[in-house]
């Protein structure tokens, strides 16, 4: 058996699952432009990132009241748990809501209330990290994270995530430099559709200590050699990159390379509900597509914990 997992790169919002999306419009009386489920169910064919976040959003009107969005993260926590996740970083998107109408405490809050009992619901530890949604403009996070310190939200750290094309990192470096001043912990999305190029401005001008994806990294080997010796954690996600067609099959997916370039890689579900499954199905089918030694699962999951944004003693429990 390998380490206990921890999952580093998940959108909460991506843990909708299309029941629940169904619960929640009856609850909220919102009306769905879907027939019924199986109508749902038959728009999960992505052709790339936009065509899944045209949908993420658009599912995103059944979140409305502090009650949905804890209710969405229990229902999170309880799917982790089962898997055998023991400490999850959970991303946020509190701008894909606000500009709904709903208020940022309800969002923040509500995720926060699930998270503040994982352990004794659970029998996991959490952290909470907002991302930013870098095709809306760099102004607007920033006065968000304003507006978070202002409010002390119990956030461990930010993020950017969205369309990645044409929204380089650079263009958030007063963001990210707040974040800093803050001493909150700094992660991106940054080549998963993006060129190696948006990878360089993450480490470097965001000074982010993970990078999310990261698997056009490759493409560049100054780049993997940059990370490989500053000891940058990739958060993968390899059904993600399937299901988006940043990766034609699983079997073409660049992970053993990324291995074998000594890349300190991790495994992770990103938005599950959408996806086709959560770490424990990616852990599966990783292992199924390249035979993985039971040396290289276990370096998977170790890394996860090193890569962590928690104490050292939490660490030593998990290792
Ligand atoms: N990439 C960018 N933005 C996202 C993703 C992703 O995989 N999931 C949710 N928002
Ligand atoms: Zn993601």
């Amino acid at each position: 058996m390998h380490p206990p997992l921890v999952e580093l790169h998940l959108h909460i919002e991506g843990t909708l699952e299309p029941e629940l999306i169904f619960d929640l419009a009856a609850r909220n009386k919102v009306t769905l432009p879907y027939a019924d489920l199986a109508d749902l169910k038959s728009r999960y064919a992505f052709t790339d990132l936009q065509s899944f976040l045209n949908l993420y959003y658009a599912n995103m009107a059944v979140l409305l009241t502090e009650q949905d969005f804890t209710d969405l993260t229990r229902a999170y926590l309880r799917r982790a748990s089962a898997a055998g996740v023991r400490h999850a970083e959970i991303f946020v998107d509190p701008q894909a809501h606000t500009v709904r109408g709903v208020p940022l405490a309800a969002c923040i809050n509500g995720v926060a209330a699930a998270l503040r009992t994982s352990e004794s619901d659970f029998g996991l530890s959490s952290a909470l990290i907002v991302t930013f949604l870098r095709d809306r403009p760099a102004a607007e996070a920033f006065d968000m994270l304003t507006e978070l310190v202002a409010m002390n939200a119990p956030i461990v750290g930010i993020g950017l995530d969205s369309a990645e094309v044409g929204h380089p990192p650079v263009d958030f470096i007063e963001v990210f430099d707040l974040a800093h001043a803050h001493g909150l912990k700094c992660v991106a999305h940054a080549g998963e559709e993006g060129p190696p190029e948006y990878v360089w401005q993450a480490v470097q001008l965001l000074e982010v200590s993970r990078v999310d994806h990261g698997i056009r990294s490759l493409e560049d080997p100054l780049l993997v050699d940059y990370l490989v010796q500053h000891n940058i954690p990739l958060t993968v996600c390899p059904l993600s990159n399937v299901r988006l067609r940043v990766v034609d099959t699983l079997a073409d997916h660049p992970l053993p390379a990324m291995l074998e370039r000594g890349l300190t890689v991790t495994i992770n579900s990103d938005d599950p509900a959408y996806f086709g499954g959560y770490i424990d199905d990616n852990f599966t089918a990783i292992t199924d597509a390249f035979a993985l030694s039971a040396d290289q699962l276990a370096t998977l999951a170790t890394n996860a914990i090193h890569a962590a944004f928690i104490t050292d003693a939490r660490r030593a429990e998990l290792l």
